[in-house]
């Protein structure tokens, strides 16, 4: 898949992407424009049981320094490298580049990512920030996954034609991956794409059977993977819906074998405790993008 890279290149996204072609990313980013997110209040807590069964995180550079060990072994670091807004602003599109390349390095990433906000006020904008941090991160042969993000005024445009376009502008300026959203009719984003995608979960669903259900059906369309957050973390049994998540992207379980798996590893010992108060306010600014 990447066989026409740099050794370097190559090296990183082997921590991203496992030896079948698949790839598992935990995304905990949120906080970077959300504060702190219900169900990723105290990220250090909240990852714990959650590492073992995951390839890589995606992170900002300030949740990796200081709520993860420096001596954690076997898992990339995908590092939120755009930002500079927050969930109090008109919108969250209006975003520059918060880390180097040089600070990826030092921290060890695996890969830099960056959102564009194709369609929003600040396009031009977030699509230099991909592209200034494409040529920084070549450099130092440091791969960068291409966010295509939505914010409040885009949070209806998760569609075919849409994310296409937004996918396909960001391997077009260079993206090593993509990460989108799936919708109906994802198999023609991904044959518009040049570049393996990954999926995000978006806003919290439901049901399992939803999380699972979107999880099976973006792969069976092409996807290679997910970059998946606020289902499996917000969920009440986050280590329970994670492993069936994986055994989905990586073992070719079917939806109705995810859910035997939640089911077997759903217990009083792997529920989630709800740490603080969450209001409605709360829901809904998770639930932006
Ligand atoms: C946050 C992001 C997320 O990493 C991405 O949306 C995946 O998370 P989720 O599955 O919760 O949508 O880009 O800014």
């Amino acid at each position: 898949m990447f066989d026409f890279m740099s050794w370097g290149k190559r090296n990183r996204l082997a921590q991203i992407v496992q030896p079948d072609g698949k790839c598992l990313m935990l995304a905990i980013d949120h906080g970077y424009f959300m504060g702190p997110t219900h169900g990723m209040e105290q990220p250090a807590q909240a990852i714990l049981p959650l590492l073992p069964h995951i390839d890589s995180l995606m992170l900002s550079p300030g949740i990796l320094s200081t709520s993860v060990s420096p001596l954690l072994r076997g898992i990339g670091w995908v590092l939120r490298a755009s930002g500079g807004n927050s969930v109090l602003e008109e919108d969250i599109d209006n975003e520059g580049l918060i880390l180097s390349a040089e600070e990826a390095v030092r921290l060890n990433a695996s890969a830099m990512a960056v959102s564009v906000y194709v369609g929003a006020d600040h396009q031009h904008q977030t699509l230099l920030n991909l592209s200034n941090a494409i040529t920084q991160a070549s450099r130092f042969d440091m791969p960068v996954l291409g966010v295509t993000a939505v914010g409040k005024k885009l949070k209806d445009k998760k569609e075919k034609r849409y994310l296409a376009l937004a996918s396909r502008i960001a391997a077009e300026l260079g993206a090593d991956i993509v990460k989108t959203y799936y919708c109906e009719g994802f198999e023609e984003v991904v044959a518009k794409t040049p570049v393996p995608i990954v999926v995000a979960g978006g806003p919290k669903l439901e049901t399992y059977r939803d999380v699972l259900e979107l999880t099976y059906n973006a792969l069976q369309a092409g996807a290679i993977g997910v970059d998946m957050g606020r289902n499996i973390w917000q969920s009440s049994h986050p280590a329970a819906i994670l492993q069936a998540v994986r055994a989905i992207v990586h073992d070719g379980a079917t939806v109705e074998m995810g859910l035997e798996i939640v089911a077997d590893l759903s217990n009083e010992a792997t529920r989630r405790k709800e740490l603080f108060e969450v209001t409605r306010e709360d829901m809904a600014v998770s639930a932006i993008h």
